[in-house]
């Protein structure tokens, strides 16, 4: 008994000490976060005040470009002075990209004021990856229950499969939620889309058995199996453009270069956009199916209220998905994706000189410093760099 107290004594005492070092390590943890959140709210405020003036900067832009007398040397500093504007956004989002973000209302109305920003880029990829398992699973779900309530024709299944609409659709805008928060660029029209849909469930799921719905039930649970198939190559799709915008932003796998990135992407959406379109049309001819039904059969008012929901899904989706590809050819003549991965800071520009020069000339008056001070080897670096990428 006693060589058990004795034991117990040296540990405790060996442990106490650890809890001293501990104690200390931790403590130098405590002044760090300190620090780091003094300064993260320092770089919060400096990216909002920087936002904040590059809009006016802009609009005064436009009122110059606006303007009558505008000489060919004034047309050729505001390109160059637009080059740069675009530059510094990019920039800050860079920046953002590290900062916590403030969630959305609907966010906040959900989850309460906590903080959703996630700041690892690594955790971020993660969370999206996952994002997409979650609807290719839920989809693949929804593809087998609609595929054995067409066969088997029980109403329980049928309220079942209508429950799981609501439910992955609300899940769905949450999720995409906190997926703006942390900086992806979902277009409005997918949420609305998604909110939609989840009203579409809602009303599929209390229209009352009877003649009309018998009469649609089947379409419906095709027109599901084929959204489940669309969702996997969805799947497929986004996660080849998440596992090459991951290798260009971490610069591991120089195997991909931002025109690689190109060519797959447009690859991948010829190959997807037709049979999104015959979804869509699909989603038409629900519309019109529920349509008929109403001179065909005594309705109650889910009928309506369900071809119009399918009416605004599927014009939505065609004019959203249409015009992905002008603001594609848009965006990559801009080198948008350019400007989100290279190394922004070192960026040459032909006009750098004269710029600096105006710069210099302000600094001299005392009202404005030159930021970007450059070696000269890190251009003809940086040049190389980007004449690889592009
Ligand atoms: N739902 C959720 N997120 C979407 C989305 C959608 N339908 N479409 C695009 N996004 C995301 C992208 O993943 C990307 O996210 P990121 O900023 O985190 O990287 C962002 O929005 C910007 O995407 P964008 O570059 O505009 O388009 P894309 O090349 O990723 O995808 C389409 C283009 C057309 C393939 C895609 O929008 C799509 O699959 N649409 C069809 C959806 C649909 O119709 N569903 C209903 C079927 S009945």
């Amino acid at each position: 008994m006693q060589d058990k107290l004795e034991v117990c004594i040296k540990d405790w005492a060996e442990l106490a000490d650890e809890y001293k070092e501990l104690e200390l390590r931790h403590k130098e943890y405590r002044e760090t976060l300190d620090k780091c959140l003094a300064l993260q709210k320092k770089c919060v405020s400096g990216v909002t005040h920087q936002k904040y003036r590059l809009g006016v900067i802009k609009k005064l832009v436009k009122d110059v470009e606006n303007g009558d007398s505008v000489t060919k040397e004034e047309i050729g500093e505001v390109a160059d002075l637009n080059k740069d504007l675009l530059r510094r956004t990019a920039q800050l989002g860079q920046m953002q990209e590290v900062l916590p973000r403030k969630s959305g209302r609907y966010l906040r109305g959900i989850l309460g004021n906590v903080d959703c920003s996630i700041l690892d880029k690594n955790e971020k990829y993660q969370y999206k990856e996952q994002y997409e398992q979650f609807k290719l699973i839920v989809n693949l779900i929804g593809g087998i229950l609609a595929t054995t309530n067409y066969f088997l024709n029980y109403r329980v299944l049928d309220l079942i499969f209508m429950f799981l609409i609501v439910w992955y659709y609300c899940t769905l805008t949450i999720r995409e939620s906190i997926l703006i928060v942390n900086g992806s660029r979902i277009k409005g029209w997918w949420r609305t889309h998604h909110f939609v849909s989840c009203v579409v469930g809602g009303v599929l799921l209390v229209w009352p058995d009877g003649d009309a719905y018998r009469e649609f039930r089947d379409q419906h649970m095709l027109f599901n199996v084929y959204v489940a198939f669309l969702q996997y190559l969805q799947y497929v799709y986004q996660k080849g453009c998440l596992y090459r915008l991951r290798s260009l932003g971490e610069r591991q796998d120089m195997d991909i270069t931002i025109d690689g990135f190109h060519s797959w992407m447009w690859k991948g959406l010829g190959f997807l956009l037709p049979f999104l379109y015959i979804g869509y049309f699909t989603q038409l001819y629900n519309s019109y199916t529920l349509y008929q039904l109403m001179y065909t059969h005594e309705v109650t008012w889910q009928v309506p209220v369900l071809s119009l929901l399918f009416l605004i899904l599927g014009v939505g989706n065609i004019t959203t998905t249409s015009m992905t590809i002008p603001n594609k050819l848009k965006d990559s003549k801009m080198g948008m994706l350019k400007y989100r991965f290279t190394r922004l800071d070192k960026y040459f520009w032909s006009h750098r000189k004269r710029r600096d020069s105006v710069s210099k000339d302000i600094d001299e008056t005392g009202s404005q410093t030159s930021d970007e001070p450059e070696v000269a080897h890190d251009v003809v670096e940086d040049g190389e760099e980007l004449k690889k990428d592009l």
